[in-house]
């Protein structure tokens, strides 16, 4: 076995055995605190990202680990795991199906495994550098919609309500205007999944952090798909916003982000 493939079998085990924890919990009364007004953070967060970062401690143990939950592990390896363990717990919280848990894995900067899990349907994507995307072990494609006018879009929000959220508010509003709809969700990795697998044709958002795009970057990357910043440059994990799309409707959906942009003084 190649060593990228040991470190997606150790993904999707750690993936799995998270999404069981979240799973199990999803119907208990939850323990929630508050990183923010209405940023919310519960214990199953916590009891997630301990567990997968076990399971990657058990493999690799001079990996570097980022997770959303306990921060930065360096260890001055090449290979950085960057870990969500609940991404949307606004919507585990309250029970609306749209939330997932995301590993994603670099070196030397570079995506070289990603996994998703979706839930509460518990499928899970993947993607290795440069051996396609897949879902549920099916070989999965963006869409072939190449006019912005016939697409479906997916945006979110993030928790602080400043300047990038009323931009925000312009984008969706011009969006809804120019396609057949844009949905808000609320987990961003969800969001790439369903770029890569054809179910919407670009997503958008301001303000989010490495560990909600690094494994959905990938996904869609390998599944046929473009991403970029919003202004079109090259995008990393820690870039604040992102633009993914099928690739044919991108230039587009940068021209259009670029004019309401112009009005509003795109933030930084
Ligand atoms: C959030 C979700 C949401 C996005 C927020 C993220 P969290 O992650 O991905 O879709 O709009 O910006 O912070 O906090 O639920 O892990
Ligand atoms: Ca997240
Ligand atoms: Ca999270």
């Amino acid at each position: 076995m190649s060593q990228y493939d040991h470190i997606l079998e150790i993904a999707k085990k750690a993936a799995q055995s998270s999404a069981e924890i979240i799973l199990k919990a999803l119907d208990q009364p939850k323990n929630v605190d508050f990183k923010g007004k209405t940023n919310l953070v519960t214990q199953t967060d916590k009891e997630s990202e301990l567990t997968i970062k076990s399971i990657i401690f058990e493999s690799f143990p001079t990996h570097t680990i980022l997770g959303e939950e306990t921060g930065k592990s360096n260890t001055g390896s090449p290979f950085l795991w960057v870990i969500d363990p609940l991404d949307g717990t606004t919507n585990f919280v309250h029970g609306y199906p749209s939330f997932a848990v995301s590993i994603g894995v670099l070196y030397e900067e570079q995506p070289i495994v990603g996994v998703v899990v979706e839930l509460p349907v518990n499928k899970m994507y993947f993607a290795v550098q440069k051996k396609g995307a897949y879902r549920e072990n099916e070989s999965i494609s963006v869409s072939n919609i190449s006019e912005l006018s016939k697409s479906l879009l997916v945006t979110g929000f993030g928790y602080e309500h400043g300047e990038k959220w009323k931009a925000n508010m312009n984008l969706f509003k011009h969006f809804t205007d120019m396609t057949q709809g844009v949905r808000r969700l609320g987990a961003a990795s969800v969001d790439l999944c369903h770029v890569a697998s054809g179910k919407v044709d670009g997503f958008w958002e301001f303000d989010l952090y490495p560990w909600d795009t690094a494994a959905g970057i990938l996904i869609v990357e390998e599944a046929g798909g473009k991403i970029s910043s919003m202004d079109g440059n090259p995008y990393f994990i820690f870039d604040k916003h992102i633009l993914a799309s099928n690739g044919s409707i991108h230039s587009e959906l940068i021209d259009e982000i670029g004019k309401v942009n112009s009005k509003i003084n795109l933030p930084e």
